[in-house]
């Protein structure tokens, strides 16, 4: 059974701080709070500790866990080199939520990155996290905290239910701020590439970096380019309850009015959309706020698993800012689309 501890992420003590580090240099696993979503971390420099994060989340070996610092000198621990034009660039980035592919060095052990001789770094912007991984010495190697294949966990309530005979530590540190995972890119090649949208947005990053392609594969819409990504091909964040994508924000509306789904279906929708509904619907917040959509998203999907019988659909998105990562995630999520009425009746009452 796990221990909790109940801390407050932006001010943790540094008893809580060494407790963790404790179990992580022992070679133990931690679940604790990002910016972005819970993470569930052991020693990264420690193939045996690494090897039971696949055990407790039940994840293919192939799919890579990134690894997250604290200090640009932890950097030089884990990565051979960092390409010259991308010095510069880490401060501006970090700590905060990207998530950039280097050159391994031989500290990482293999299990780390499926194999490749690339490895994922972060440092991420939340000062338990940065706490923990400073007071532990080490870097942490840390997927995101669900079981596979399910939503990502960005409240701790979840993370208690999911993981709580699975690990040895669960910090209790309510929400997490941005509520989905941090965007990942390549740069070891010529080209910077974006591998997974998410918390920082595709517009602020071509910024920084210039010109960033958008695949149909960043959208959620094709499968990894394998095996750049490896990971990236297993099905995820999917609900207990079947989710299903409304082609247009109007065919949810319509759903919504539409007293014959009550019970057995649950929209997941903006506040416009909840605030007419005539059956349950659960409120991401306002279109407007794509960023607030984002910090929903996943808890609705545990959500939905409590509140319906049979389904839940959710209103498409505009995928611009974080509305990139908001529709791949929904899409990836989802069991399917519908384009009518008449179609969601068939999944619904077949
Ligand atoms: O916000 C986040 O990134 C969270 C928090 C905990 O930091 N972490 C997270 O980890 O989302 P995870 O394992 O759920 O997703 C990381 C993705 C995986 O799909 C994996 O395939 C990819 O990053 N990845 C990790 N290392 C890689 C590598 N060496 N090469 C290619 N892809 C890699
Ligand atoms: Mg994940």
């Amino acid at each position: 059974m796990a221990r909790i501890l109940k801390t407050d992420p932006d001010n943790p003590q540094m008893e809580d701080l060494e407790f963790g580090a404790e179990i992580i240099r022992n070679g133990g696993l931690v679940v604790f709070p990002t910016e972005t979503v819970y993470g569930l971390g052991a020693n990264a420099k420690s193939a045996d500790a690494c090897k039971k994060i696949f055990i407790a989340k039940e994840r293919p070996s192939d799919n890579p866990l990134i690894v997250h610092i604290s200090s640009l000198k932890m950097l030089d621990e884990v990565v051979s080199h960092v390409p010259e034009n991308i010095r510069p660039v880490l401060e501006m980035i970090w700590p905060g939520p990207v998530t950039l592919l280097f050159p391994k060095n031989n500290l990482i052990p293999d299990v780390v990155t499926g194999g490749s001789d690339l490895v994922a770094v972060r440092m991420p912007d939340n000062k338990l996290a940065l706490g923990l991984i400073e007071t532990s010495g080490v870097p942490i190697a840390a997927p995101s905290a669900n079981v596979s294949t399910r939503p990502s966990i960005t409240a701790s309530r979840h993370a208690i239910v999911e993981l709580v005979d699975k690990v040895d530590l669960i910090y209790d540190s309510g929400n997490t701020s941005y509520g989905l995972e941090s965007t990942i890119i390549d740069v070891s090649g010529l080209k910077p590439v974006l591998l997974r949208s998410g918390s920082k947005s595709v517009e602020d990053l071509r910024s920084i970096f210039g010109p960033i392609e958008v695949t149909d594969f960043a959208r959620g819409l094709a499968e990894s380019p394998v095996p750049r990504a490896p990971g990236m091909k297993y099905r995820h964040y999917a609900p207990r309850k079947k989710l299903i994508l409304a082609s247009e924000r109007q065919l949810a509306e319509a759903a919504s009015k539409n007293p014959e789904f009550s019970g057995k279906l649950a929209i997941i929708g903006s506040s416009e959309i909840c605030s007419n509904s005539s059956i349950k619907c659960l409120s991401l917040g306002s279109e407007s706020d794509l960023g607030e959509v984002g910090r929903n998203l996943f808890s609705s999907f545990r959500e939905l698993e409590e509140i319906v019988e049979v389904a839940g659909l959710v209103m498409p998105f505009t995928e611009n800012g974080m509305g990139l990562a908001v529709m791949n995630r929904i899409r990836k999520a989802s069991a399917s689309t519908v384009e009518s009425i008449e179609e969601l009746e068939k999944l619904i009452f077949q």
